[in-house]
């Protein structure tokens, strides 16, 4: 029997090609350990095969790690959460069957969490300067597979209010880099270049598509066609102008994302506004978000960088506050790899 009252949970993150574990304590992340995978920079994207062999490389140091980093031993730990899905299967397997055999040996609960509640419920990770959104709120999550807006009515019940009908717009990030001759994941090096650009020097067509959805399959094509028709004419196009044309993509994504999201707020009447996932790491969201603050009367909920692209922090929080719900899993869920938020 522990001699403790505090509540300890490890959280494991595998879903796509980082290997994450982290352990909170009654809510406040005393560990998050992430290794990334370079493996997949050379090949344009996550090979599923070689990812999945990283993680079980993986998993046993990283999960050592977290523990070791938390203070605790594993005997502390009162339960253990795990990604079930969305993500890649052979990603996914690896952190399910780890979580099992390591509650099972334990005897502790079992916990599986939704890898995009994750992403939202990383605003309740509780520490110095956190603002915790009450709610209900709006939630724009943004990652690599998936963007939707979401209505929070409370931790677990979740509403879609609208998502793309196509790419995500992490994909829109990654492919038009790759286009522009960029490693994978091409998304933080557009962020980086675009501060040293001119956003207006290009002009692409923003989709037109009903109400909250989004799509970006239309402008990867197009932008794909711009470099095309410019390197044609001037083969040293993409060097010479490399930050603008970072600069204009950027421009042209968040003004797809801010105006749908002006439109959630309209809708519901809801001003609390959080933006979720890898996508939400963007400096151009984060400072377009913080200006409505000033010009549109929201409340804004970005999260601490380190929350945003994946890692395990999230899903220990989600655990957690499923653990205070005894929401516990049994020994026989299974990995997913297609999981709607809402489940
Ligand atoms: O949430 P995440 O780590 O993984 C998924 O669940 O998909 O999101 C990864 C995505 C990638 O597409 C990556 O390029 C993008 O987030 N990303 C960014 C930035 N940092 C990560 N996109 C734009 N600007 C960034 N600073
Ligand atoms: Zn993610």
């Amino acid at each position: 029997m522990k001699a403790q009252q505090k509540t300890y949970i490890l959280g494991i993150e595998s879903s796509c090609d980082d290997t994450s574990a982290a352990v909170i304590c009654d809510g406040e992340v005393l560990s998050n350990v992430i290794a990334n995978q370079d493996v997949h920079s050379k090949y344009g994207g996550v090979v599923p095969e070689l990812a999945s062999r990283a993680h079980q490389q993986n998993i046993v140091p990283v999960v050592q790690q977290a523990i070791e980093r938390a203070g605790i031993t594993k005997e502390d730990l009162d339960a253990i959460s795990f990604t079930k899905g969305p993500g890649l299967m052979g990603s996914l397997l690896v952190g399910t069957s780890f979580a099992k055999s390591l509650a099972l040996g334990l005897d502790i609960p079992l916990i599986d969490v939704n890898h995009m509640q994750g992403h939202v419920l990383a605003h309740f990770i509780k520490e110095e300067g956190s603002k915790i959104p009450p709610f209900p709120f709006i939630c724009l999550t943004i990652s690599g597979g998936h963007t939707q807006i979401v209505k929070m009515n409370s931790h677990f019940d979740i509403e879609i209010l609208g998502e793309t009908i196509d790419d995500a717009v992490g994909e829109a990030f990654d492919k038009s880099a790759k286009i522009l001759g960029l490693p994978y994941p091409g998304g933080p090096l557009v962020d980086k270049y675009a501060q040293k650009g001119n956003p207006k020097a290009f002009a692409f067509t923003k989709p037109k598509v009903g109400d909250l959805e989004f799509s970006f399959s239309g402008l990867k094509t197009g932008i794909l066609y711009f470099v095309q028709r410019n390197v044609k004419e001037n083969p040293k196009f993409i060097e010479e102008n490399l930050y603008d044309i970072c600069a204009s993509i950027q421009h042209t994504i968040v003004e797809i994302l801010m105006d749908k999201l002006k439109k959630a707020v309209k809708q519901t009447g809801i001003k609390r506004v959080a933006i979720a996932g890898g996508v939400s790491a963007n400096s151009e969201i984060r400072r377009r978000l913080t200006l409505t603050e000033k010009h549109n009367g929201w409340t804004t909920y970005i999260p601490k960088f380190q929350y945003t692209t994946d890692n395990a922090a999230m899903i220990a929080i989600t655990g957690y506050l499923k653990f205070l719900e005894k929401n516990f899993s049994d020994i026989s869920t299974k990995a997913e790899a297609r999981l709607k938020v809402t489940e």
